[in-house]
C-alpha cells in the first residue's frame, strides 16, 4: 500500500533498532560527561531569529539560507533552532547561571533544524551532542573540553580518529585575516557566482565553506589565520598544542579550518571521518570568547563543541550493550495472566533481560517461528544469541505446574517446576 503520508523531505524516523542505538550513545554521553561536572539542559526548538542572526552571523550560510524561520501568530519572528549554542548561551544569561559560580558545564542532545539539500548524512533535521565550558580563558579549557570528547568517541569504539585544529585569533585578527584574504581573492572574483561574490564584500571567511572550484583553486595560495594572530593568541594556541600532545589526545594542524560560524574566536577544530562520504564532519566546536558579552551577559569566555548524532552513529563502532531476550508463549488466553506474572518474576531476577509476553496467545507454533526470526534478526556473531530463549506455558505445563524453557542458540529444552524458574532460569543464562 502507497502510504498517504510520508516524512517531510530531510527528515526521518529513529525506530528500533538504530533509535536503541541513539538512545545507548546518549546514555554513554550523559554518563561521561556528568563525571566531568557538566549538567544536562534541556532548551527550546524554537527562540527568537534574532538569536541565531547576532550570534551564529547574518552573512553566513547557516543563518542566510539555511533557517526554518517563520511568524507565529502575533507576528514575532521565530526560527526553529539550526544548533545548540546560542540557545544555551540566551539560557545562561536569561537564568543567572553566566552570573554564578565558574566554570560553568553545560551539555544537551536534541534535534538540530537546517534547510539543506538532503543526501548522505545530511538532512533538514539532525540530531547533535553538545557540550559547552563557561569562563575559562586559558587553554586547560581547550585541554578538558577535548579530553572529554576524546574520552567520549573512545568509549564508542573509535580508536584512529584525529582533531583537526586551528586558531582564528581574535576579533581584530579575524578582520585582519579576512582583509587580506579579500585582497588576495579579489582579482578572481569574477569567476565567482553571485553568492561567494557577496561572501567576498560582506564576509569572505565564509568563503571557506564555498565548493565551487574556482573558490577552492583561488583559495589555495590564500593567506592562513595563523599568519595574522596575535601574541597573546598565538601563545594560547601554542599551549593548546602542548596540553594536546601531553594528554595523548591526536590532532594535526589545519591551517585552512575556520568553520563556518562567526561566534568563535582563537581555538576552532573539528574530527572527519574516513567512512563518511561528502559530508565527513563527525563533529566541530571551538572558542567563543565574545559571544555572551555580544548576547547581552557578561564578559565570559567559553568553548564547545556539537557531535552530529547522525553522523556519529553511522560510523560508531560500538554495539548497544548485549541485553538478553526472553519471548514468554502462554499456549491459551487463559494461560497469559500466568505468563504475566511469570515475567514479572523474571525481570526481577535477570534485570536487564527484555522479556515480552505473546498477549495475543497465538499458540507455540507462531510464537517460536517469531522467536527464531528474532533470534535471525540478532545477527551472526551477536552476543545477544546466546541470551535468547523462549519460555513456553501451555496445556502440559499447566497440568505439571510447570514451565519448558528453550535456549535458541542450542535448541536445548528444558522443562522444570514453574517455582523454579527464576533460579533455574538464572542458571540457563550463565550456560
Ligand atoms: P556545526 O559544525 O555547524 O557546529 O555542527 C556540528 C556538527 O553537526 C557537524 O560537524 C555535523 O556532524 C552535524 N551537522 C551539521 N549539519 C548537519 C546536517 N544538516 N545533517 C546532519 N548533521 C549535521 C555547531 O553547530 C556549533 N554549535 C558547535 C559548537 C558548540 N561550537 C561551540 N560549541
Amino acid at each position: 500500500m502507497t502510504p498517504r503520508y510520508r516524512a517531510v523531505k530531510g527528515t526521518r524516523d529513529l525506530l528500533p533498532p538504530e533509535s536503541e542505538r541513539f538512545a545507548a550513545a546518549e546514555t554513554i554521553a550523559r554518563e561521561i560527561f556528568s563525571s566531568y561536572g557538566y549538567g544536562e539542559t534541556r532548551t527550546p526548538i524554537l527562540e527568537a531569529t534574532e538569536l541565531f542572526a547576532r550570534s551564529v552571523g547574518e552573512t553566513t550560510d547557516l543563518v542566510h539560507k539555511e533557517m526554518y524561520t517563520f511568524a507565529d501568530r502575533k507576528g514575532r519572528s521565530l526560527t526553529m533552532r539550526p544548533e545548540n549554542t546560542a540557545g544555551i548561551v540566551r539560557a545562561a544569561i536569561e537564568r543567572g547561571l553566566a552570573a554564578g559560580p565558574m566554570p560553568l558545564r553545560l551539555w544537551c542532545h536534541g534535534p538540530q533544524f537546517r534547510y539543506e539539500r538532503p543526501q548522505a548524512g545530511r538532512y533538514r533535521e539532525f540530531r547533535q551532542i553538545d557540550a559547552e565550558l563557561f569562563g575559562v580563558a586559558g587553554p586547560v579549557a581547550e585541554a578538558e573540553i577535548l579530553r572529554m570528547l576524546v574520552a567520549f568517541l573512545r568509549a564508542l569504539g573509535f580508536r584512529a580518529l584525529s582533531v583537526s585544529l586551528n586558531s582564528v585569533g581574535t576579533a581584530e585578527s579575524r578582520a585582519a585575516f579576512g582583509q587580506a584574504l579579500r585582497k588576495h581573492l579579489k582579482p578572481n572574483a569574477v569567476s565567482f557566482g553571485e553568492d561567494d561574490r557577496r561572501k567576498l564584500a560582506e564576509n569572505p571567511l565564509r568563503l571557506f565553506e564555498s565548493k565551487d572550484p574556482a573558490v577552492r583553486k583561488a583559495l589555495q595560495a590564500a593567506p592562513q589565520t595563523l599568519d595574522f594572530l596575535d601574541d597573546s593568541s598565538r601563545r594560547h594556541h601554542e599551549e593548546v598544542r602542548r596540553l594536546l600532545s601531553a594528554a595523548g589526545i591526536p590532532y594535526r594542524d589545519d591551517p585552512a579550518l575556520v568553520r563556518g560560524l562567526d561566534y568563535y574566536t582563537r581555538t576552532v577544530f573539528e574530527v572527519v571521518s574516513g567512512d563518511l562520504g561528502a559530508q565527513d564532519a563527525i563533529l566541530g566546536g571551538g572558542r567563543y570568547d565574545n559571544l555572551v558579552e555580544l548576547l547581552g551577559g557578561p564578559a565570559l569566555p567559553a568553548i564547545g563543541f556539537a557531535i552530529g548524532e547522525d553522523r556519529l552513529l553511522s560510523v560508531a563502532p560500538f554495539s548497544s550493550a548485549v541485553r538478553g531476550w526472553a519471548l514468554l508463549l502462554p499456549q491459551e488466553p487463559e494461560d497469559v495472566d500466568e505468563a504475566l506474572g511469570l515475567a514479572e518474576d523474571l525481570r526481577r531476577t535477570a534485570p536487564g533481560l527484555t522479556v515480552e509476553v505473546d498477549l495475543l496467545a497465538r499458540g507455540f507454533k507462531k510464537g517460536m517461528a517469531r522467536a527464531n526470526t528474532l533470534f535471525e534478526e540478532a545477527g551472526e556473531r551477536s552476543l545477544e544469541r546466546e541470551r535468547m530463549f523462549a519460555v513456553l506455558l501451555g496445556s502440559r505445563e499447566r497440568e505439571q505446574g510447570a514451565i519448558t524453557v528453550k535456549k535458541l542458540a542450542t535448541g536445548e529444552q528444558e522443562t522444570f517446576p514453574r517455582s523454579e524458574l527464576a533460579e533455574r532460569f538464572g542458571a540457563a543464562r550463565e550456560r
